[in-house]
């Protein structure tokens, strides 16, 4: 089929192309700038260049995102966007990545996620709202910003269950020939850790002998993490835990 990714460039997108071309797709890597091999321009905090972009997919696995910048352009009205983009007569199956418990951690972020799905819903579109755990290297990239000289602090009794961003890829290339699910489902990692456990395998493995500190942390986003709304409670899980994925 003639998939489009959007986020192409992104830590997912770079695994998601060539799995999705493995199992024998014609893909196009949507990014604003559109460079490298099937690069296509396209940008959702402006609209420019999606028709374009999105002329002629039959699949699109929408991965892009912009947690740091303005988030509620490129992921809600973005999002908007693209749907209002994609040729219907055409599209049969629209993948959105989106995370494990985006409707029940108060943050900023997760909302707008939230708020992208809902728009997806009233649209109309044959869509799966493909709920997924933190990736291991984001892990990695969170625990190595978190410590302070010989001091790693983690949030008091934070529940998760990270995957590998790698199984995700192929999870989602299982996902684009199946029949939309109209609603969300969810991926994981193989096993939920607490944050501590996860940072003293990450010590361990970077032998940087850091010493990690739990700490507690007031607030409602605080409590959903430990009540452990981002574990996933249903759907299919990855292989690699976060241990196998440091080792190597
Ligand atoms: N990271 C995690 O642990 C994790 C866990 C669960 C779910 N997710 C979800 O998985 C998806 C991919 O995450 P990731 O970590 O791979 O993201 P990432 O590395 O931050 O990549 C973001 C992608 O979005 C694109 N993008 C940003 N602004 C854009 C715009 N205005 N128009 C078009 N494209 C734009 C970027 O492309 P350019 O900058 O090249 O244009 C880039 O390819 C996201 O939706 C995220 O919420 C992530």
């Amino acid at each position: 089929m003639d998939v489009l990714v959007t986020g192409a460039t992104g830590r997912l997108g770079q695994r998601l192309a060539p799995a999705l071309e493995g199992a024998g797709h014609v893909v196009r890597r949507m990014s604003r700038r559109g460079a490298g091999p099937g690069g296509v321009r396209g940008d959702l905090a402006t609209g420019r260049d999606l028709r374009e972009a999105l002329s002629g997919a039959e699949v699109v696995v929408h991965a892009a995102s912009d947690p740091r910048g303005d988030t509620w352009e490129v992921d809600v009205a973005g999002t908007r966007r693209l749907v209002q983009a994609v040729d219907r007569d055409r599209l049969r199956h629209l993948l959105y990545v989106s995370i494990v418990g985006v409707d029940r951690i108060p943050y900023g972020y997760y909302r707008a996620k939230y708020a992208a799905e809902q728009v997806l819903l009233a649209s109309g579109v044959p869509v799966t709202l493909v709920r997924v755990t933190q990736f291991h290297d984001f892990v990695d990239e969170l625990l190595s910003t978190a410590r302070r000289g010989p001091v790693l602090p983690v949030p008091m009794g934070w529940r998760v269950q990270p995957v590998d961003v790698g199984e995700v890829a192929e999870h989602l290339t299982g996902l684009v020939a199946a029949p939309p699910a109209g609603g969300v489902v969810e991926f994981g990692g193989p096993q939920e850790l607490s944050a501590a456990e996860l940072a003293r395998a990450w010590v361990a493995v970077h032998g940087n002998g850091a010493h990690v500190v739990s700490t507690p942390v007031p607030g409602r986003l605080s409590t959903a993490f430990r009540d452990g709304a981002a574990v996933p409670s249903g759907g299919a899980r990855g292989r690699r835990t976060y241990e196998e994925h440091l080792r190597a």
